[in-house]
């Protein structure tokens, strides 16, 4: 029995007690907003003397606690719950009789729980309808079933899911269809996952199929425009196996949220969660596909071992992500995309107080992992494969990942462990190609390494020069006929690489020219408003501000948020637009305001 690895951010007493599968029977109450019902966990035994099972919980009540010895009777046992600590919640304490390998708990949800989002009809595309979905990573799980919620544990799970007749649910598991409008839905999730990647969602939803294994779930009216914009996503499946070896999870469908999802995507099993912000009309932000998909092999199936080993999953996925979209869409797209990624990344990094967090190897002890969140670890992470991939050529480096999926497949790993295979793999067999110094560099300094291979891109060459040619009086007439043709990709370096110093004239003329602040494209909006409130071009505020109450998703509203805070009539106003749009976010989006606002 491999032992699980010491995790700081779990109650969970793992050298006793392993999960290895649940039971869950859940009710959603949309009335008082709450999961109620019981979870039964299948337990190994690793102290056969072990007579207190520990499970993490947030904001959980407790109604009572059972063990039993395989499929035997169950027994009343007796339990308590530790007062709650504010980054991890409270360790639920169950006693187990000798020999006892069951557990069940009967339980409900807080309104508040962190994981999960009730939505009002009003909040919904279709607003007759209300909505709730679950968001588990990293450490939510906890909010709304009690367990060890830690991702060196693996559970396979079998769910009964109980809705109000009118509306659906789904999990990100195989669904087994039962009649429709029954209310009670069966799911199974034979293959080994991590607590975070259990999810949720109930509402008014139907379902499209864009190949044999791909579909999309959406609310009706999402529908058509949803199933257009990722009608390549077949295409992306099949690049991706032809890279990493066979998709190992059945199905892969995708489920578009409500515009409240905190997150652009989550790469929950066989259904990514989406945020219904990528839906631009001509495919344009796709890579989030691309991104959610790769997380099949790379956090999924090798799954990061504990939360500071991160960027294993994110710097892994963000690698593979430009893979996909350079096999799908062309090698100029991805460099572009990866360009962006740099800019993002230095960004990002200046946001962050903690020098760690800057490197790849944050210190989480104590802290919820979320206070880390950063572009960090997919970033520098994909930079770090980047310069593998350009000094062993793409050939071996392909073959190479491929290995450490398929000899990992279904389990965790730690940086540790990938250094080792690194070691084994490559830096021992090709020796002098690269030094164990510049591996400790990537993974341990707080800026991008000087010998980095960082991506270039023609078409932001000729971007630069048209920006520039008008900053230097040139006329804008010229930008127009080179911008007619500009991708997303190209619009969004354009504004991002704009100098903050722009007069409210020259703000007014490329509005004029290109309809910047009606842009129906999210990060080209994201992207122009943080240049407005940095030029304070008022024009764009009524819109920026509906676009801050409208969209909940975290990267897209946060650093408007933060940008506005940073001037004191500026926080006046972002405490103003933060009132409006506060009940419509979710908690975690909601929480990360709050800090900036106060
Ligand atoms: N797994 C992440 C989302 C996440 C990370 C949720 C940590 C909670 C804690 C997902 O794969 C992701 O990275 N999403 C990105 C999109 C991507 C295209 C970079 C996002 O949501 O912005
Ligand atoms: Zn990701």
């Amino acid at each position: 029995m491999t032992p699980i690895p010491a995790d700081s951010s779990s109650y969970a007493n793992v050298d006793a007690f392993v999960a290895t599968h649940l039971v869950l029977d859940l009710t959603a109450n949309f009335d008082n907003r709450t999961l109620a019902g019981t979870v039964e966990l299948h337990l190994q035994r690793r102290d056969p003397a072990a007579t207190d099972l520990v499970l993490d919980t947030r904001d959980l009540t407790i109604l009572n606690a059972e063990a039993a010895i395989g499929s035997g009777d169950w027994m009343a046992t007796a339990f308590r719950l530790d007062p709650p600590t504010p980054a991890f919640g409270s360790a639920l304490h169950v006693t187990m009789p000798p020999s006892a390998d069951r557990a069940r708990i009967a339980y409900t949800s807080s309104p508040g729980a962190r994981g999960l989002q009730w939505l009002t009809p009003a909040q919904t595309a279709g607003g007759m309808q209300p909505f709730l979905f679950t968001q588990a990573q990293a450490i939510q799980a906890r909010s709304f079933i009690p367990l060890q919620d830690l991702p060196g544990v693996r559970v396979t799970y079998d769910a009964t899911i109980r809705t109000p007749k009118e509306l659906v649910a789904v999990m990100a598991a195989e669904m087994t269809p039962g009649p429709p409008g029954s209310g009670a839905y069966a799911f199974k999730m034979p293959q080994p996952i991590p607590s975070y990647l259990i999810a949720l969602a109930v509402g008014d939803l139907t379902f499209k199929a864009l190949s044999s294994r791909t579909g999309v779930w959406a609310e009706p009216s999402t529908m058509d425009a949803a199933a257009r914009e990722f009608e390549d996503t077949e295409q992306m499946v099949a690049a991706t196996e032809a890279l990493y070896g066979p998709y190992r999870w059945g199905r892969y469908d995708l489920l578009v949220l409500p515009p409240s999802f905190p997150f652009g995507g989550m790469e929950n099993p066989r259904l990514t969660f989406a945020t219904p912000t990528v839906i631009a009309g001509d495919k344009s932000l796709v890579s989030l596909v691309a991104h959610e998909l790769a997380h099949s092999w790379s956090g999924n199936l090798v799954t990061n071992a504990t939360w500071p080993d991160f960027w294993l999953n994110e710097g892994f996925t963000t690698y593979l992500e430009r893979r996909i979209v350079e096999a799908v869409y062309g090698k100029a797209r991805a460099d572009m995309e990866a360009m962006i990624g740099v800019t993002d990344l230095a960004q990002s990094r200046a946001t962050l107080t903690l020098p760690r967090d800057r490197t790849l190897l944050p210190d989480l002890t104590g802290r919820d992992p979320d206070e880390a969140y950063s572009s960090v670890p997919y970033e520098q992470g994909a930079l770090f494969l980047r310069f593998l991939e350009d000094k062993y050529g793409r050939a071996e480096f392909d073959t190479f990942l491929r290995k450490w999926f398929d000899t990992h497949a279904f389990q965790s790993a730690t940086t540790d462990s990938f250094l080792a295979f690194l070691n084994a793999e490559l830096m021992d067999k090709k020796p002098g190609i690269v030094t164990g110094d510049q591996v400790r560099e990537w993974l341990r300094s707080e800026t991008v390494p000087a010998f980095a291979i960082i991506p270039t891109s023609d078409a932001f060459t000729n971007v630069e020069g048209e920006r520039d040619a008008w900053l230097g009086g040139g006329p804008i007439p010229t930008l127009e006929s080179a911008s007619k043709s500009w991708t997303a990709q190209e619009w969004i370096h354009f504004v991002d690489t704009l100098p903050r110093t722009l007069t409210p004239a020259q703000m007014r003329a490329l509005d004029r020219q290109f309809g910047l602040t009606r842009s129906g494209n999210s990060e080209i909006a994201h992207v122009w408003y943080r240049l407005a409130i940095a030029t304070h071009y008022e024009p764009a505020y009524a819109t920026m501000e509906a676009y801050m109450v409208r969209i909940g998703r975290r990267k897209l509203v946060l650093p408007l948020y933060r940008d506005l805070a940073a001037t004191s009539s500026g926080k006046a106003m972002a405490q103003r637009i933060f009132a409006k749009a506060r009940d419509g976010y979710h908690p975690l989006t909601r929480g990360s305001v709050e800090e900036v606002v106060k």
